[in-house]
């Protein structure tokens, strides 16, 4: 038999998709046991058609979706067009018509997740999209499959290839954020408005997804604290080397006593940290668990091929499925009511770069404000200290969330201080 499937945009990765089912036909035949043929692919309009008939492409384009969603033959619909509409409609509508959807499309199921999946469910349908986290590292599966008898307590992870680049480059390099942002754009890795890539917006819509799958909760997006890498300066970066720490764009999921904890933050990871060495656009999902131990998944983050490797296998897994008469199972099935961490069960080490007078008695004052919310300190530097300012490094031992709240209160209500920075840093 064979499986007719409609692609919704042939853009970069959807391209990609002929080329796996050309080089690996019999291997992807045995796993799928039957035929997969892309039967119409969806293009913005006319124009776009001519050009990619131009190209060579020998494809039935279409540039109305209607003509996908309303042919029986069509059992499966990828969507590869990104963002939130009109992709939430077409595949709403591809789920009411009993199509199973494949998507790698992240900001949408880390905001509207929860309704497309029990549409799904409610529908009979499958809805995978292996490819929407760290592009084609596949973890999602992973996570839900050969962790299914392990708890996972923390994930960590350099979730967007983009921000990663422009890191390793002012690390590596002392580039400043601008000339790596600029970089960033002419090497096509970063859009004309890069907001989401650096503001930490990207790798949080993963986290969302992560979470449902190590630990089985929704988290809504809006719980996800999110900070980008736009306020890091080149001072941190050389203190942060001087002081053994690597800093990175983490994504840091966690489940504590009281619940479940996600944030994106700069990080300042030990330079042996595994994740510490994950340089240029690659990603990497590191896994604390009870059974597994530590383990880490590293790889292409974006890209062609690698991203369409993931979308294929979703795809290949719906084929078979239909074949076993198996289809319709959730990607996920783990699931838990959502509990939130309380802010005082979250805690880490934290640094914090402040310029302070240069005269006797700033780091007695700085000491005490310290002391009054019970932070102690790990470590201590002074730079820059001309005689009348200083500017004094600190990294603390572990404190919650609601004593660094409290902390820059105080700070901020000292004339005499100005707190620069403040990141997180990963223990030893
Ligand atoms: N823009 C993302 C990145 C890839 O730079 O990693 C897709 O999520």
């Amino acid at each position: 038999m064979t499986v007719k499937i409609g692609l919704l945009g042939f853009g970069t990765v959807a391209s990609g998709l002929p080329f796996l089912l050309q080089e690996n036909a019999e291997k992807i035949q045995q796993a799928a046991q039957d035929e997969i043929d892309i039967a119409k692919i969806l293009v913005r309009d006319d124009a776009e058609k001519e050009r990619l008939e131009a190209a060579g492409y020998d494809y039935h384009f279409v540039t109305s979706v209607d003509e996908i969603l309303a042919d029986n033959e069509i059992q499966i619909v990828v969507e590869l067009m990104g963002r939130i509409e009109p992709a939430k409609t077409f595949i709403s509508r591809a789920l009411e018509a009993g199509k199973h959807v494949v998507t790698a499309n992240k900001d949408l199921l880390a905001v509207h997740g929860k309704s497309l999946r029990s549409l799904a469910t409610q529908h009979g349908v499958a809805l995978y999209y292996e490819a929407a986290v760290a592009g084609g590292i596949p973890i999602l599966r992973t996570l839900s499959n050969s962790f299914v008898s392990d708890k996972v307590t923390r994930i960590l992870g350099v979730l967007n290839g983009t921000s990663n680049f422009m890191m390793t480059k002012m690390v590596d390099e002392g580039w400043t954020y601008e000339k790596a942002l600029k970089t960033a754009q002419e090497l096509g890795y970063a859009e004309s408005d890069p907001t989401n890539d650096v503001e930490g917006i990207d790798a949080a819509y993963k986290a969302v997804i992560l979470s449902q799958f190590a630990f089985g909760m929704t988290i809504e997006f809006d719980d996800v604290e999110h900070r980008g890498i736009s306020t890091i300066s080149p001072e941190d970066v050389a203190l942060a080397q001087e002081l053994g720490y690597v800093i990175k764009l983490v994504g840091d999921i966690r489940e504590t006593t009281s619940g479940l904890s996600a944030e994106v933050s700069p990080t300042f990871l030990p330079k042996a940290h595994p994740l510490a060495s994950v340089n240029g656009v690659m990603n990497a999902v590191f896994v604390e668990s009870i059974g597994i131990g530590q383990s880490m998944y590293y790889g292409p983050g974006a890209g062609q091929k690698p991203t369409a490797a993931s979308v294929m296998a979703d795809i290949i897994r719906i084929v078979r499925r239909l074949k076993d008469q198996t289809v319709g199972k959730a990607f996920n099935e783990f699931s838990r009511p959502l509990q939130l961490a309380a802010p005082e069960d979250v805690r880490s080490e934290y640094y914090f770069s402040i310029v302070a007078p240069d005269k006797n008695g700033t780091l007695l004052q700085l000491a005490e404000i310290f002391n009054a919310e019970e932070i102690s300190f790990k470590q201590i530097l002074q730079q820059v200290a001309d005689g009348h300012q200083a500017r004094l490094v600190i990294i603390t031992h572990s404190m919650s969330k609601i004593q660094l709240e409290n902390v820059t209160a105080r700070l901020a209500k000292m004339e005499d201080f100005t707190l620069q920075n403040t990141f997180k840093v990963l223990g030893e």
